[in-house]
This record gives structure tokens, sequence and C-alpha cells, in this order.
């Protein structure tokens, strides 16, 4: 019998639950009040203030699904591994138990045939080396040998393979990764875990946070040890059926049968077709997620919005490729959301909204994509040498919406490599300053964080929603949010463009708001009694959850993880800069906060 993904997402979180960890719900793909990275890669991200020390509502011990988005490897997607968008099995100790109770658990759940019925002799594990940071992690070592792993399959590696953090400070720790032997032979007599020719497929990553990394690259004790693991959900899967791709799993045969149906090809016809379905499967998918989040996000030249339309261009080229129809995209999103119906009913709750965007991207590029690849080719046939120029690659993006990253693709297809730093001068040249930094960031995912100033505009980011619900009605509700240090983004659901008047009121409503300094308290309780005092806040909270909700004096009342100001007059003058479309039914607020 096929082990399938709901299998496997039940069996973990109660195998967990069973071990007294309260299961809590996946956290937005965009990260709400963290502008230091554009998505949520992992599950630590959205619980790093709990791995802090700070006291989470559900305790000491968590598990969950969630979902991530890593685009780092996007090049490599189409193989039998990659992909963009994973669900990563998590549990968690915010000091609570260490290492010995974590491994033991994993060990447990992976190999008993209660639960996984791994075969042990498959299982190879990896622990830190120690250097002058962290000692050598004997204690897990022989944690993993008590269990039953032989000291031949226990390989010390060093801080590139077993360490953990996201980005570049923050807490982090020393791993244990557990890899699953897929029965290749060796590639060499050094092949061990650390080695990317097949054979080992890591499924499962336990870190031991207790350090802090500071700028200044040194490492401070966290004021708690905790635990951190991650298990893919579609590798996993793909193990346990003795898979060889995990585009092979149950959660993409629709997807892959209605791109063999609208294209008229095999799957496995040859081997650039399963490449290219592949690719269209995984970022047709990922993009459906993005545009379903409940923050949500829309394609566009900028952060998140340029790496969601460089997924669907992609795909689109690829679809292309294979002589889809138009409409393709949204007909594989359609696939999707109803795959994803039970465990992630946000896809159903924005069908619209994502059926559309995908329509409208689609439209867009299918106009250009064409005359784009004709100019790509006229201007190799003339050009001396390999290297396609910068200002070629930047027309290509400018007049033809060819994100940098495909006129590479296309190039090296062709065996031809582009100026990509001619682009980058090209592109500064035209483009406003904001638009070079948001491609640094995307490049490096990472861009510089503001403490106080997110969190004032955070706590604006409440008054606001309580202002529009007293100028425009109570079916304003929020459909995104995105900070960084200058400025807030309020999506909402609204028909039509607000008025300036309405404007004008929504403004000096905060201001009112903020002139007369409302102390903000923050409370715990379960979800339903949330409701019942008249909180607002995000859909999809999982029964029985304990929830924090911030209350500023009688003005707002809403579900959220904080952090906020302590009073609303530290915030300063309420700035509203832009009231535009963002999609359709959905307006975008952008605002500031001035100290004048
Ligand atoms: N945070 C760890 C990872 O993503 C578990 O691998």
């Amino acid at each position: 019998m096929k082990i399938t993904s709901q299998f496997l997402r039940d069996k973990y979180l109660n195998f967990f639950k069973e071990r007294g960890h309260a299961v809590i719900k996946s956290a937005s793909l965009i990260p709400e009040n963290d502008p230091s990275v554009l998505f949520t890669t992992a599950g630590m991200h959205p619980l790093i203030p709990y791995l802090l020390g700070q006291k989470h509502p559900n305790g000491t011990r968590l598990t969950d699904v969630q979902k991530c988005v890593r685009t780092g490897d996007i090049e490599e997607v189409g193989d039998d591994s990659h992909l963009t968008f994973f669900e990563m099995l998590g549990n968690w100790s915010l000091g609570d138990y260490f290492n010995h109770e974590s491994i033991k658990w994993s060990y447990e759940f992976l190999t008993s045939p209660q639960y996984l019925g791994l075969d042990v002799n498959r299982l190879s594990v990896t622990v830190f080396a120690g250097d002058s940071d962290a000692k050598r992690d004997e204690d897990s070592a022989s944690v993993w040998e008590q269990c039953g792993i032989p000291k031949e399959r226990i390989f010390y590696l060093p801080k590139k393979n077993n360490w953990w953090i996201a980005g570049t400070t923050g807490p982090c720790g020393p791993d244990t990764e557990i890899f699953w032997d897929t029965g290749k032979p060796k590639c060499s007599d050094h092949c061990d875990p650390s080695c990317d020719c097949g054979k080992y497929l890591e499924i499962w990553n336990n870190v031991f946070m207790q350090f802090n990394r500071q700028a200044d690259g040194t490492y401070l004790p966290l004021k708690q040890k905790n635990v951190d693991t991650g298990m893919g959900l579609e590798r996993t899967v793909c193990v346990l059926n003795g898979m060889k791709s995990v585009y092979d799993i149950d959660l993409f045969q629709g997807a892959l049968a209605k791109i063999q149906q609208l294209s008229g090809k095999q799957y496995s016809q040859d081997e650039q077709t399963t490449k290219a379905m592949r690719i269209i499967a995984d970022h047709v998918r990922t993009a459906t997620f993005l545009l379903g989040d409940p923050v949500g996000v829309v394609p566009s030249n900028v952060d998140q919005g340029y790496v969601l339309r460089r997924l669907i261009r992609r795909a689109v080229r690829k679809a292309n490729s294979l002589d889809m129809p138009k409409g393709s995209i949204a007909e594989i999103a359609k696939v999707y959301i109803e795959v994803y119906k039970d465990a992630y009913p946000e896809l159903t709750a924005n069908a619209d909204k994502i059926i559309d965007e995908l329509n409208k991207e689609e439209d867009k590029f299918s106009k250009t994509l064409v005359a784009g690849e004709k100019e790509f080719f006229k201007v190799i046939s003339h050009i001396q040498g390999k290297v396609v120029p910068g200002g070629t690659a930047f027309k290509l993006y400018d007049t033809f919406g060819f994100p940098v990253e495909m006129t590479e693709e296309l190039a090296a297809e062709n065996g031809y490599t582009v100026d990509v730093e001619g682009f980058k001068q090209k592109f500064a040249e035209h483009q406003a300053k904001s638009h070079a930094g948001s491609e640094q960031r995307f490049k490096g995912g990472m861009a510089e964080g503001g403490g106080q100033e997110t969190t004032y505009l955070h706590t604006a980011t409440h008054l606001l929603q309580a202002a529009l619900r007293k100028v425009l009605g109570d079916e304003v509700k929020q459909k995104g949010s995105n900070i960084t240090p200058e400025r807030l983004r309020f999506d909402f659901s609204f028909g039509r463009p607000m008025t300036a008047d309405e404007i004008a009121q929504t403004e000096s409503l905060v201001n009112q708001a903020i002139q007369r300094k409302l102390a903000i308290t923050c409370e715990e309780m379960p979800i339903e009694e949330a409701r019942k005092t008249g909180a607002i806040g995000l859909f999809g909270d999982r029964y029985g959850e304990v929830v924090k909700v911030y209350t500023m004096g009688d003005f707002s009342k809403e579900i959220c993880g904080g952090p906020h100001a302590n009073n609303t007059g530290d915030l300063g003058r309420f700035v509203i800069t832009k009231e535009q479309s963002s999609s359709s039914g959905v307006r975008r607020i952008k605002a500031e906060l001035r100290k004048d």
C-alpha cells in the first residue's frame, strides 16, 4: 500500500502529541513582521522570539507542519529531490527536553513498526565534529549508539554540515542529521552523508539550539536550551514508499496527469520532457501557496512578488515549450487547490485570487514571451563569442518581461552565458534605488532589520485596521501585511477605491488614537474565548489553541503574536502615503510613522 502525505502528517503530529507536545498551526509563508527574510524557510522562523526565551502561549513542547519556501536551489528543480515549496514536520523543545530525548524519539518514530518502521540498517547519522566555538558532540553520538546505530554509520562533520542557523545571526547550535541510504553504490571510498552523489538522502535534522550568534560572529549562550527539528514531508513520503523521486509521491500525481493531458505528451517520454513537467509542477505549486497564503503576495518586480513572478514566468515558458494551451497554469493550480483542500483550506478560501492572478500573469507574459525569445536568438546570431551582453539581458527584462535568471537559463540552453554584472549596471542606471536593493535582497535573502521601527509600524497596522473598519465597515478584513523599517503595507478586502475623504478620516482616526496615548495590553486565552471578546484576527487558527490578544485602549482588539509598543503615544505621526488596488476585491495602503 502506498503511504500518503496525510498519513505521515497525522502519524507525526500524533506521535509528538502523545509525548506532551501542543499541535500549532503553520505560520504564514510571508514572515509578517520580519523584514529580514523574504519567506519562511524553516519551522523555526516564526518561533524565534520563543527560542530566545519569550514564553509561548502553548507551552514548552510544540509540534507543527510548517509551509516553507526555499528558492536558493531553484536551478536544481527538475532533478529527483529539489523543490521550491515543501512542508516541514517539526517538534520543539523551548527550554524543556534536550538532545537525549530528541534523538531517542526520532529513532523510535523512524524505526518502530508502530510508526514508520524504517529499516535501521539503511539509516546513517551525522553529529557535530567540534571546533573552537562548541565542543565535539560525543554525547549525541553515544545516544545514537545506545539506540542501535553502529559507530561506522555515525559521522562527525564540521560546522559547514552540522550546524544550523537561519541567516547570519540569532539562535543556533550543533545539529544531528539523519540520512536514508537510497541503495545507490558509494561514489568513492570517501563517500559519506556530506556527499551529494545521491546515495544519502537527508530526511530529518535535529538542532540543539543553545547559542545566539552576534553580528560580530561571537556566540553567546542562550537563556535556555532548545530543540528544533525539521523533517521534509515530501522526501520522507518518497523514502517510505521506496520511490526514486519526490515527484512520484501522491501530492504531485494529479498535477502531472493534468500536465500530460494538456500537453498531449508523456511524463517519461524523454529526460527533457520529464524535467520540464517537474519544473511546471513545482513552480505552479509554490505560486499557488504564495498566492493562497493568508498574508498573501501578488506578482511584482520587487521582493516576494518578484520571486513569485519569476516562478510563474518560468512555468509559463516551460508550458509553452511543451505546447500547452493558454490557461494551463491556472488549470494545474486548480488541481493543487483540490489536493490540499483539507490540509490547507486557505487555498480554497483564496481560490478566486489564485486563479485570477495566475491567469493575469500568464496573459501578460505570453504576449511578450515569443517576441522576447525571437529577440534573444536574433542577438546571439550576431554576437562574437559566447557571452550575451548585459544590455540585451536588460532589454529582455525591461521590454519583454524576462527575469534575468530566465535569460541566463535560455543562454545556458544554447551554450552561452550572460554578462550579469553588465545587466546589473544597466538595471541600476534605469531603476529606482529600491528596485536594485530588493534585487540584492532576493539574491542574498537578507536585509537590514530595524527593531523598534518595525514594532511601532506593526502597532500602527492594528490601529489602521480598526480605523478602516470604523470608516468603511466591518467587511474590511486583513488580506496581507508587510513591514519594513520605513513603512507598513496593509492589504484588505474592499471592493472599490477609497475616496479622499475616507482616507483622510482613517488617517485622522489613527492619529487620534495615538494622541490619546492608549495603553497596550496583551492577554493569552483559547481562540474561542478570544473570538467571544470580539477580537479580530486571521482565520485558520486551530480549535483549542491558546492565542495572544492585543488590546489598544477601547480602539483595537486583535489576535496577534506581537510584539507591540507599550503605549500608542510612542508611535509618532501616522501618514497614509498610498491607497491603491492590490488584486481583485483587495485594496492596499502604504503608510509611515513620522517623527515631526
Ligand atoms: N531548522 C532546521 C532545518 O531547517 C531543523 O533544517
